[in-house]
């Protein structure tokens, strides 16, 4: 193992008490009594404007691809209570979508009704303000919208894809470790495989909304959004008015996953339908809008190839993603991220290829990339067990590596191996029969599968202002967003830790561009970059006041050495003697005093790869008349260095788990080629788990420790849960039946063609 920066393990941080403790949401009361007002629900008293708002809807295109000839309005302007019907014709100007490469692409302009070009089927075409939501509803289905289509493509081609240079994040789209072709050639097992995921929606318990008012002062925006800076400067740059003169509030988000860290439609048309009204508008979509009119994940085809030696010592690992992407846009899911680190091979190669398609915009959507590539890599693992006749959890140990080899460095903290014997003890995995389609309970076939866990980690720079009062009452600020994750609550005990307060004498607020810039909820870097920024913050704070209980004579710590004192429940203590911080302050800072906190990526720690790893386990029964699938039993256990709650980390990992199992069994969309329109566009033709489908679940947490990632020894958990749990269910489903579905979702159609016979 590499030495370690010198300085890397932080003293304070490492002694905050209340870290890694299971305590309950700090704001979970005003939720579940409905308190807690989303962005839709505001009215004139909470705006502080004189009327409630005006109620947008917005009316989508019926062609995937072509031009508007004409909107018709007239009917709908005249129907009752409405405002205002904004289409290409009357739209304000705004800018040019873009620009494409941008740096931060959530802070490009996104122009609306932008002209007669339709990129997509559902794409916004025109907006109906109205009274009440039921006018406007009625008015948008009177807007007659005349078209002349063109021909589109919305399905995935491998041969008429083109080679990207950067896939999301602006990784490299190729990459190279040794020579793929000849360690390949000379292995002496190979799997040559092709691997597809479907098209995935989003689905928040909240739905995309915005409310929207105008002041002198500019442009106040209530909205539901995971990252609120890069929309702030994308809202600006859209109306061409400066940052400062948009305020983006997000107290509440009711659930995020990626589909919230771009801004939509709904916040451009309410700020200009406002604007134009001069009163305040609120846009919600509704869940059908929501399948077309917000960002999806792509589909992908997936190439992946593996060679080993006889003996499972992987010699050649190449995995080539093709995905999708809008028609104007550049996005590049990126697919093969895990793949160039996981395992030892002599020789690795990633490469990408990609469609632009007349669909909606594909993005994010949790653990983008991993979620789908781990499928891909983690079932072809599989198929490569299988032919070696080696045990898949064997074959994972043996190819183990503290070195990720594209990169040429070495991993910060990696407990793989940790996590997949722990797992395997506690699944008891050794009873497991190795071939295929053995193990019988009646009419239902037993099989278990596993698969290993991995997403990189990620701190993006971040500010906080920590504030006490006189009656040692401490405010947190920071424009960082809480999408259910229990941000709000880590960071709630992080303060408290670091200032020796309980928690009840701390108030974090966040979800307001008028506090430190904040990089929001997105990537599992949340934690880290919000929470090392607060804990800087405390420690600075707390910095000022043992400094000055030091000096101040009156103090009955006057003249003590720094180190000597403690900050503890809510008092200054040394050799004995304290004092109160309450009555400290009184005397010494009446009004209180403050400091501020930054984080940014330490460029030491850069000199590792840092990356969260687990192992997934399952158990499914798959039903040998009917084809139906039940999990039985699904063990994830993870390692990502320290645990901030016990609580909300478990919830995050299940969550994943979870999403698995709707990604392996259920999860698909399909455009309908002839109308380019997404088949599925409501939730009872988009099927996805259910409490129904939930098995036994059991989530373990290792013990580790991240050295030299961040000050809080932590590492990204958000989306680890979601990676290779899918893949685990696919190997399960082998396991149980000797069929290999290739095609996710494993539904009952592609099972049970090959089912075997049952014996009579
Ligand atoms: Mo995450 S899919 O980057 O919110």
């Amino acid at each position: 193992m590499t030495d370690l920066p010198p300085g890397s393990s932080d003293q304070i941080s490492s002694a905050i008490p209340m870290i890694g403790a299971g305590i309950r949401r700090v704001e979970s009361t005003p939720k579940v009594t409905g308190q807690a007002r989303y962005a839709y629900e505001l009215d004139a008293s909470t705006l502080g404007a004189p009327a409630n708002p005006l109620v947008g809807v917005m009316v989508l295109s019926t062609i995937a691809r072509g031009r508007i000839t004409a909107t018709l309005t007239a009917t709908a302007r005249g129907m009752p209570g409405v405002h205002l019907v904004l289409t290409s014709d009357n739209a304000p100007p705004q800018a040019p979508w873009g620009p494409l490469h941008a740096k931060d692409r959530f802070a490009r302009a996104q122009p609306v009704l932008r002209g007669p070009d339709v990129h997509y089927y559902g794409e916004p075409v025109a907006l109906v303000v109205a009274d009440t939501f039921e006018q406007a509803r009625a008015a948008a289905m009177a807007v007659d919208v005349r078209y002349d289509s063109a021909p589109h493509a919305v399905v995935l081609d491998p041969s008429t894809a083109t080679e990207p240079e950067f896939l999301n994040g602006f990784k490299p789209a190729h990459t190279d470790y040794g020579d793929f072709d000849a360690a390949f050639a000379r292995s002496a097992v190979r799997v040559d495989t092709v691997y597809e995921t479907p098209h995935q929606n989003h689905a928040q318990m909240e739905p995309h909304a915005t409310t929207a008012m105008w002041h002198k002062d500019g442009l106040i925006l209530h909205t539901s959004a995971q990252n609120l800076v890069s929309i702030q400067l994308g809202i600006a740059a859209t109306l061409q008015i400066s940052p400062h003169h948009v305020r983006v509030l997000s107290p509440y988000v009711g659930g995020g996953f990626g589909g919230k860290l771009p801004y939509f439609a709904d916040a451009i048309l309410a700020a200009l339908a406002a604007r134009m009204l001069g009163t305040p508008v609120k846009v919600g979509m509704t869940r059908t809008q929501m399948f077309s009119a917000t960002t999806h994940r792509t589909a992908t085809r997936q190439t992946v190839r593996i060679g080993a030696d006889r003996t499972g010592r992987l010699c050649a690992i190449c995995h080539d993603a093709l995905s999708h992407c809008a028609s104007f846009d550049n996005f590049v899911e990126d697919t093969t991220t895990i793949t160039r680190g996981l395992y030892r091979a002599d020789a690795i190669r990633t490469d990408a290829h990609l469609n632009h398609l007349d669909l909606p915009r594909s993005d994010s959507m949790r653990s983008p990339g991993d979620a789908v590539g781990m499928v891909g890599l983690e079932c072809a693992m599989d198929e490569l067990a299988h032919e070696l006749g080696m045990d898949p959890l064997e074959l994972r140990l043996l190819n183990d590596t503290p070195t990720d080899l594209t990169a040429n460095r070495p991993f910060s903290s990696r407990h793989l191996r940790q996590c997949l014997k722990e797992g395997a003890r506690r699944f008891k995995w050794t009873a497991r029969n190795p071939r295929p389609g053995q193990v019988r309970e009646g009419e239902w076939l037993m099989g278990m599968g596993m698969a290993c866990a991995m997403r990189y980690n990620l701190l993006k720079p971040c500010q906080a202002l920590a504030h006490i009062d006189a009656r040692a009452n401490l405010t947190v600020q920071l424009a960082m967003t809480d999408p259910g994750t229990g941000t709000q609550t880590i960071l709630t005990q992080i303060a408290a830790g670091t200032m020796g307060l309980p928690l009840t004498q701390v108030r974090v607020e966040m979800g307001d561009t008028t506090y430190p810039p904040a990089p929001g909820s997105g990537g599992s870097f949340g934690a880290e970059s919000a929470g090392s920024a607060v804990l800087r913050a405390c420690e600075n704070l707390r910095t000022l006041l043992l400094e000055a209980s030091i000096r101040d004579e009156h103090s009955p710590l006057h003249g003590q050495p720094m180190e000597a004192i403690q900050l503890d429940a809510g008092s200054l203590h040394a050799g004995g003697r304290h004092e109160s911080l309450s009555s400290f302050l009184e005397r010494v800072f009446p009004h209180g005093m403050q400091a501020h906190g930054e984080i940014t990526a330490d460029p030491n720690s850069l000199k590792w790869s840092q990356a969260s790893f687990g192992a997934h386990f399952s158990e499914v029964a798959v039903n040998a008349i009917t084809g139906e699938v039940r999990v039985r039993r699904m063990l994830g256990v993870f390692a990502c260095g320290r645990i901030l709650n016990s609580r909300t980390a478990r919830s995050q990992l299940l969550g994943g788990m979870i999403w698995g199992i709707s990604n392996a069994l259920h999860e698909e969309n399909t455009p309908d080629p002839r109308t380019g329109q997404f088949t599925a566009h409501d939730l009872a033709n988009y099927h996805i788990a259910t409490h129904a489908d939930m098995p036994d679940m059991e989530v373990v947490m290792i013990a580790e420790d991240e050295p030299v990632s961040n000050p809080l020894h932590i590492k990204g958990l958000g989306e680890v849960g979601i990676c290779g749990a899918a893949a685990a269910i696919g190997n399960a489903v082998f396991n149980a039946t000797g069929i290999r579905v290739r095609n996710f979702p494993i539904t009952i159609d592609r099972l049970l063609p090959h089912l075997p016979e049952m014996p009579a």
